[in-house]
């Protein structure tokens, strides 16, 4: 596809929000069309069933229900929003995509990573992210950022510590699985000096680009 497809990755309160906002508004200066979406949600139908699966009781969902789910809304998303942005040329910009599923779903809450691989194969197929920036934080920092957050979208944050160790060490481990298109920032510094290393790694990618 024509245009350049960028995740941002990683736990709680690593700050990837106003990274993406931020990488947006820079490539929308240097004269890019740029699209900025999320998941779980980023189309109609997927935002509904964020809902789902970002409020209520941390017990509300098997594991294997919940990649269902978040496999059901990212291929909505896909169709809808980010495949169309990418053949008219654009540079989506996704504030996670299906590194999450891995690191949560996978190595967070043991459901079987190659079973996880299968169902987004079965699902999407082959297409990946050109470029994925995981923004990783020490614990403390992540959770200590996502509880001053507050509101309803709290279900995951509500997972033991034990989960988001996890967590963060599954994000890790995917980025040295795929070094060529996973980048790791350090989120605990900040928000001028992780926009920057951010800047460079896209900027990477768009010159490998063409
Ligand atoms: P957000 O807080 O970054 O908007 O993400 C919503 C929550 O959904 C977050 O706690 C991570 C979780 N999540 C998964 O567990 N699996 C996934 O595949 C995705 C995309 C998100």
């Amino acid at each position: 596809m024509a245009g350049l497809f960028i995740t941002f990755e990683g736990g709680e309160g690593a700050g990837k929000s106003t990274q993406v906002k931020r990488l947006g508004d820079y490539l929308s200066a240097a004269g890019r069309q740029v699209v900025l979406t999320r998941e779980p949600g980023g189309a109609p139908g997927a935002e509904a069933i964020r809902k789902l699966l970002v409020e209520g009781a941390a017990s509300r969902w098997d594991g294997v229900t919940e990649a269902l789910l978040h496999t059901a809304a990212r291929r909505d998303h896909l169709v809808k929003t980010v495949w169309p942005a990418l053949e008219a040329g654009k540079i989506v910009i996704s504030d996670r995509f299906v590194d999450s599923t891995t690191a949560y779903q996978g190595y967070g809450h043991g459901l079987d990573v190659a079973m996880l691989e299968m169902l987004y194969k079965a699902a999407i197929g082959t297409f990946r992210p050109d470029l994925t920036l995981i923004i990783d934080v020490p614990l403390d920092i992540g959770l200590a950022r996502a509880g001053a957050r507050g509101g309803v979208e709290n279900r995951y944050e509500n997972m033991d510590r034990k989960f988001h160790e996890r967590l963060r060490d599954g994000f890790l481990t995917i980025a040295k699985l795929e070094p060529a298109r996973c980048k790791v920032i350090d989120g605990a510094r900040d928000a001028d000096q992780v926009q920057a290393d951010v800047r460079a790694a896209v900027d990477g990618a768009l010159k490998r680009h063409g």
